[in-house]
C-alpha cells in the first residue's frame, strides 16, 4: 500500500495530476538580468522536472517593493510575463502542471533594493536577520509600518500578479504566506503589534491574508489558488512562537474550509527543530490535517518512505519535495524505481548560470 500512495492520481481544481509528488517552491536566483525576468534557462530547469505531479515555482515578487534577494524573478512587468511564458510552455509541452508562487518579503528586504527607502511590514520591528542584497549580506533595518492604504495597494499587487501569472500560462498560483515573509509577519505577535483592524485578534492578524486570498481567488478562481503556511516557524527572520501562534494558524486553517474550491493548503513541517520550543507543534500534518477538509499538501524533510507513509496514513494528500528536486530532475522516476537520490551542491543553490541548476543528470 505504501508504495502506491504517491502514485495515485490526484485531482486539484480543474487538473488531473498523475502523482502526488510535488516540487516545492525554491528560490534559485537565476534571473540575473536588469528586468529580473525568467529566461530559457528557467524553462529548461522546470521542464526537466515536469514529471512532478505539480511544480510550484520559486517565489516571484509581486512588485518591486516585494523583492528581498538578488536575481529573483518578478511577475509585475511585461518582460517578466514573457519570460515566465517560456517556462509554462516548456512544462506544458512535457505534460506537466505548474503554479507560480507569488511573494512579498516585507521586512526581510533592505533599503539597497529601494533607492534607500525602507522595506515595509505590519509594524516597525527589525527582524534582526540578514538580507541578501546586490552588494552581499547586510543587516536588516527597522521597516516602515504600512498604512491601511498601503496594505490595500499590496492586496492589489497580489491580485495583479495572479492575473499576470494566468496570462503567462500558469495553471494557478500559490500565495506565499509562510516562512516569515510579509503575510506571515501579519500573523505573529512578534512582528505585528498593530492596534487597528490588522492587529490583535486572530481575525485581525489574518485579515491581510484573507484579503489577498479573496482578491486573488476572485480574479482567477479559487480552483487555481493554493496557499502556503509554516505554523511552527521559529528562530529565523525574527519569527518566534508564543502561546497564541498555533491558535492563530488553527483559526486560519479552519477558515480555509469556507473556500471549498481552493486548490490546496500547503503546510510546512518545522524547518528547524522545535522540540524544546514552548507552544510549538512538532508534527504539523498530524495536527492540522484533521482541521482542513480540502487537499492537504505537506513538505519538509521527507524521503520516499516517509512520504508514502504520510499519505497512506491519511495525514496528507500530496508531498512536496524541495532539495531532492534540485539534484534529481528525475525524482519521480527514482521514487518509482526505488533508486537512491543524488545529493545537491549547496554552493550553487543561488549562483547565476547553469552550474548546479540544469546540469544534474536525469537518472
Ligand atoms: C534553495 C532553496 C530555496 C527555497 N526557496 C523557497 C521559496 O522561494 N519559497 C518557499 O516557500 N520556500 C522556499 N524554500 C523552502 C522549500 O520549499 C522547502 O520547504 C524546504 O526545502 C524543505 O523541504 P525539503 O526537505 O524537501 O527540501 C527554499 C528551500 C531551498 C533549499
Amino acid at each position: 500500500m505504501y508504495e502506491q500512495a504517491l502514485f495515485n492520481p490526484l485531482r486539484i481544481g480543474p487538473y488531473d495530476l498523475p502523482n502526488r509528488i510535488f516540487m516545492a517552491p525554491m528560490t534559485r536566483s537565476r534571473a540575473d538580468n536588469p528586468e529580473n525576468a525568467p529566461t530559457d534557462l528557467h524553462a529548461l530547469y522546470y521542464s526537466q522536472r515536469a514529471a512532478a505531479g505539480l511544480i510550484i515555482t520559486e517565489g516571484s515578487q509581486v512588485s518591486p517593493q516585494g523583492v528581498g534577494y538578488v536575481n529573483t524573478p518578478g511577475i509585475y512587468s511585461r518582460p517578466q510575463i514573457e519570460g515566465w511564458r517560456l517556462v509554462t510552455k516548456a512544462v506544458r509541452e512535457k505534460g506537466g502542471h505548474i503554479f507560480l508562487q507569488i511573494w512579498h518579503v516585507g521586512r526581510i528586504s533592505h533599503p539597497d533594493f529601494h533607492d534607500g527607502m525602507l522595506p515595509v511590514a505590519p509594524s516597525a520591528i527589525n527582524p534582526h536577520d540578514r538580507s541578501y542584497t546586490p552588494s552581499g549580506f547586510k543587516e536588516t533595518v527597522i521597516p516602515h509600518a504600512l498604512t491601511i492604504d498601503e496594505i490595500q495597494a499590496i492586496v492589489q499587487d497580489f491580485k495583479k500578479a495572479a492575473v499576470n501569472a494566468v496570462f503567462a500560462g500558469f495553471d494557478g498560483v500559490e500565495i506565499h504566506s509562510a516562512n516569515g515573509y510579509l503575510i506571515h509577519q501579519f500573523f505573529t505577535n512578534c512582528s505585528n503589534t498593530r492596534t487597528d483592524a490588522y492587529g490583535g485578534s486572530h481575525a485581525n492578524r489574518s485579515r491581510f491574508f484573507f484579503e489577498v486570498l479573496d482578491a486573488v481567488g476572485g480574479a482567477i478562481g479559487f480552483k487555481k489558488v493554493g496557499i502556503r503556511l509554516n505554523p511552527s516557524a521559529h528562530g529565523f527572520f525574527g519569527i518566534t512562537i508564543d502561546q497564541d501562534t498555533i491558535p492563530t494558524f488553527e483559526y486560519v486553517v479552519n477558515r480555509l474550509n469556507d473556500y471549498p474550491d481552493l486548490a490546496y493548503a500547503h503546510l510546512v513541517e518545522p524547518m528547524l527543530p522545535v522540540d524544546n520550543v514552548p507552544h510549538a507543534v512538532t508534527n504539523i500534518a498530524k495536527h492540522f490535517r484533521p482541521l482542513y477538509h480540502g487537499t492537504f499538501v505537506t513538505n519538509c524533510g521527507y524521503n520516499a518512505e516517509s512520504a508514502h507513509r504520510v499519505i497512506a496514513d491519511g495525514y496528507a494528500d500530496a508531498v512536496a519535495f524541495g532539495t531532492a528536486f534540485i539534484a534529481n530532475p528525475g525524482l519521480v522516476e527514482r521514487i518509482r524505481l526505488g533508486l537512491s537520490w543524488a545529493v545537491p551542491d549547496i554552493n550553487t543553490y543561488y549562483t547565476p548560470g547553469p552550474k548546479g541548476y540544469v546540469d544534474y543528470p536525469a537518472l
